[in-house]
């Protein structure tokens, strides 16, 4: 079965392949012939989730699925959040954002965060909506060179290691992502 995933970038594509097995071939935008940016201007993660989705099934008819994730960080009400990919600034800089994001945990002893993602499907002309969160505390500095985004600064409750010292397998069983993945295939496989 063939469904659009509404993104280029490999890292992710490759964690959701792993969780949705083999029954599902992911096409990326690029391969649908949608080269330019997706919008997501959206104040939610559900928000954009759905805006994403709304756009490739508008251009190409098929099905498919977009994500949106956001790291909500307690003691920042929440931020960075649905602002995740621009906090430090309008461009998606990692190094800049992980910086920023230190700098405004200085000194904070309440350490408490979560990644949440939002996946929105478009089958049959139909959408749905799927959550998954994982709780975790932002650690006092960089830890590991693996993952992306966040990763060196992000420990999942129950885990020493950070989401850049634990290999895709291990993050994807307990990450924001794999859960919501993993219900969009225990969804797609009842269909
Ligand atoms: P997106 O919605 O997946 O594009 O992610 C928004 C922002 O959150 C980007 O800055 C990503 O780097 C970051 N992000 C998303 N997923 C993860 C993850 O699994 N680990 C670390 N950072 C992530």
């Amino acid at each position: 079965m063939k469904l659009v995933f509404a993104t280029n970038n490999a890292h992710k594509l490759r964690e959701v392949s792993q969780v949705v097995g083999d029954r599902f071939t992911l096409l990326t935008p690029r391969e649908c012939g949608i080269d330019e940016d997706i919008p997501e201007e959206q104040p939610t993660l559900e928000g954009n989730a759905l805006q994403k989705a709304r756009y490739i099934y508008a251009r190409t008819g098929l099905d498919c699925f977009a994500d949106d994730t956001g790291l909500e960080v307690d003691a920042l009400g929440g931020e960075p959040g649905v602002r995740s990919a621009r906090y430090a600034t309008d461009g998606h800089d990692d190094e800049a954002n992980k910086r920023l994001l230190l700098e405004r945990m200085q000194g904070v002893e309440a350490r408490g965060a979560q990644f949440r993602t939002a996946i929105a499907l478009i089958i049959g002309g139909k959408e749905y909506l799927f959550e998954g969160i994982v709780r975790g505390n932002i650690t006092l500095e960089e830890q590991g060179d693996g993952g992306f985004g966040y990763d060196p600064l992000f420990v999942a409750e129950g885990c020493e290691q950070s989401f850049a010292e634990i290999s895709a397998e291990e993050k994807n069983a307990i990450s924001h992502r794999g859960r919501a993945v993993r219900k969009l295939a225990e969804f797609l496989q009842e269909l």
